[in-house]
């Protein structure tokens, strides 16, 4: 009698961990999927990386600036006039401008890029190949002049290559937005502009 109730129990116990362990493998399905699929991956780590911080442009709400979705990650928008920036003094040594869209400091003036795959303006024309490089090597498109602060490439360098590319997915996934940002002001050379 004894034996029988164990090897009852124990068939039930087995029973039991077999269905946990196949609705398991069941609610893992779409969490799996979501990893799998690059766009979202890549939707994930812009927000959780703050991207958005510098480039997409802010409008003013209630509590103070809030991020304005309809430009999201076009940049510093084009056309919006600036003073010189306050020379660096003591240890304050870097300004932004209330939307984070403009940085100053000893590297010069820099703007956020346009991140959206306008043709002209955005990321467009830049290949996969391009963006990573751009982001392994801190070289602006991957082969020119160094990237410069605040632009954290550093982070985005540090992570490995399918999210790199998952990055590159979602940001090719965003509606184009027409937005030219200036070129920077690189210290110690004239601007190109003014
Ligand atoms: C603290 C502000 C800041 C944050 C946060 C930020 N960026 Fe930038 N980013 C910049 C600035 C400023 C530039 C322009 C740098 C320049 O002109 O050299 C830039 C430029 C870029 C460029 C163009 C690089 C090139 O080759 O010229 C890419 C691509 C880019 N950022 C992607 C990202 C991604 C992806 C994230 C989030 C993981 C991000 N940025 C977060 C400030 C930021």
């Amino acid at each position: 009698m004894r034996t029988t109730i164990t090897q009852a129990s124990v068939a039930v116990v087995g029973a039991s961990l077999f269905v946990a362990y196949f609705s398991l493998g069941l609610s893992n399905q779409p969490v799996k999927a979501a990893r799998l699929d690059p766009v979202e991956r890549g939707r994930y780590l812009v927000s959780t990386m703050g991207c958005h911080d510098c480039h997409t442009p802010k409008k003013m709400g209630p509590h103070g600036p809030e991020l304005d979705l309809s430009r999201a990650l076009s940049g510093h928008p084009e056309g919006s006039v600036l003073p010189p920036a306050p020379k660096p003094q003591g240890p304050w040594v870097a300004t932004a401008t209330w939307d984070l869209t403009a940085w100053s400091g000893p590297w010069g003036v820099s703007y956020p890029f346009n991140l959206t795959p306008d043709e002209n303006t955005g990321l467009g024309s830049w290949s996969e190949e391009t963006f990573i490089k751009a982001m392994r090597t801190g070289r602006h498109m991957g082969a020119s002049r160094p990237i410069l602060p605040p632009m954290p490439w550093e982070s985005v360098a540090s992570l490995n290559d399918e999210d790199i590319r998952s990055l590159y997915a979602y940001l090719r996934s965003l509606p184009p937005i027409h937005n030219r940002v200036p070129e920077p002001i690189i210290a110690g050379e004239p601007a190109a502009v003014d």
